[in-house]
């Protein structure tokens, strides 16, 4: 903490090598380490000043997944921060306790990047909660970032079909998985009851969260804050760039998988293969000590942010139509503003997805809710404040979408699809605040 306040963190971009693989070494990216980044934690009301350093060989950006802030500030593609290059942004916090990320942003090469490692988890607290969930940093409240990669024969991390071609259809598809950079990761449970803050970084694989033996878990939050009360569900499907926070509990020596199994895509059955409708994997083993320490009761309820008021009369409503790599037809141009929003506003978006093909879609410096999927009240995987939404083929999601507060009548802010090879390939719009 600076003498004024400010919260400054140095964030260096750097290249090494990782035993992603046991024994085996791989050429990988990160931040401050070799692979991912540290987990960056900042309090409501705080100046956050990170430092970022670009020792990386490529010109690449630091986007604050999320976040709300001024445009200059987002990382996005239009602050690009040179190799050797230091940048040095800063912004007042203000919005709800959230599990919150941060990844790289250049355009064309955002695929590359994460894949590669670069990638960090940013909480914002807002003290709102305390007492009433686990908040003890890698003990009882525990970050799981997910991610599946495919390597070679060597262990080292394997790009190839990482752009949108041949069969794929939403982007690589990975073999391995990995929770924060580890293959075949076990947790070490002390407490009766463990929180689970889950971001999918993967580049386009979607899971489908459950437990061994259909046992329950509780879901705590969405991507952009708390949820009104705990809600007991037995899967949970995730898309890339979406977080969730996870109660689970544990019993004594127990041993439990938290697993992906197939998820449902809402695709045609070809479309499902293609895009790992069929897949399934271990995710991460929870394995609970002899004896476990009290945990803070189930809440019955929490803390949310207020909802994003009705009425919806009288909103200005967008209607957005995904093709295949297109938002209504074009393909992103830098220089070219696809939307201006009145400052603070809140509007409707429909997102319609007129094609075949799974797509999932993100609004920087906003916060929503999810109307309905399909014109019908939306499932769990759609509850709460979000940022990140899975738009599944041939179907209109709708959002009540909250824009914050920073002006920003000339420096755009993006929205895209997050299957990062479609964002690479150009589905990706720009908006001002004015
Ligand atoms: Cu997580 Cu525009 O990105
Ligand atoms: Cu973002
Ligand atoms: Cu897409």
């Amino acid at each position: 903490r600076a003498a004024d306040g400010r919260l400054l963190v140095d964030l260096r971009l750097q290249s090494g090598r990782t035993e992603l693989l046991p024994g085996r070494q791989a050429d990988t990216w990160g931040i401050n380490g070799s692979y991912l980044g540290p987990t960056v934690r900042v309090n409501r009301g705080d100046v956050l000043a990170p430092r970022v350093r670009n020792d990386l060989p490529e010109a690449t950006t630091l986007h604050w997944h999320g976040m709300e802030l001024p445009a200059e500030c987002d990382g996005g593609p239009h602050q690009m921060i040179r190799p050797g290059a230091l940048w040095q942004p800063a912004w007042r916090v203000d919005q709800p306790a959230a599990t919150l990320w941060y990844h790289p942003h250049p355009h064309g090469r955002t695929k590359e990047h994460v894949y590669r490692g670069v990638a960090g988890l940013l909480y914002v607290d807002d003290g709102e909660a305390d007492g009433l969930l686990p908040d003890d940093y890698g003990v009882d409240d525990i970050p799981v970032i997910v991610q599946d990669r495919n390597f070679t024969r060597q262990g080292r991390l394997d790009e190839d079909g990482i752009a949108f071609g041949g069969l794929s259809v939403t982007g690589l598809l990975g073999s391995e998985i990995l929770v924060n950079g580890v293959w075949g990761p076990v947790l070490d449970v002390r407490t009766e009851r463990v929180r689970l803050r889950v971001l999918n970084a993967s580049n386009a694989r979607i899971y489908d969260l459950v437990l061994d033996h259909g046992r329950g878990f509780h879901v705590v939050a969405g991507d952009n804050g708390l949820l009104p009360a705990p809600v007991p569900v037995d899967h949970l499907r995730l898309s890339p760039g979406e977080r969730a926070e996870l109660l689970v509990e544990l019993r004594p020596d127990e041993r439990v998988r938290l697993r992906s199994r197939p998820p449902d895509l809402g695709a045609n059955l070809a479309v499902d293969r293609l895009a790992g409708g069929a897949d399934e994997f271990d995710v991460l083993e929870l394995r609970a000590t002899p004896s476990l320490r009290p945990a803070p009761p189930l809440p019955v309820a929490l803390p949310a942010p207020p909802r994003l008021a009705p009425p919806l009369a009288g909103r200005r409503e967008r209607v957005l139509r995904f093709g295949d790599f297109l938002i209504d037809g074009r393909t992103m141009d830098l220089s070219r503003i696809d939307a201006v929003v009145p400052l603070g506003s809140t509007e409707i978006w429909r997102l319609r997805n007129d094609v075949g093909t799974p797509h999932n879609f993100h609004i920087h410096n906003a916060a929503f809710e999810v109307l309905d999927v399909a014109g019908r009240p939306p499932g769990a995987a759609w509850w709460g404040r979000k940022d990140t939404v899975y738009v599944p083929p041939d179907t209109e999601v709708r959002l009540l979408v909250q824009f914050g507060a920073y002006p920003s009548p000339t420096r755009p802010f993006m929205f895209h699809c997050h299957l990062l090879a479609h964002e690479d390939a150009g589905m990706m719009g720009q908006f001002v605040l004015v």
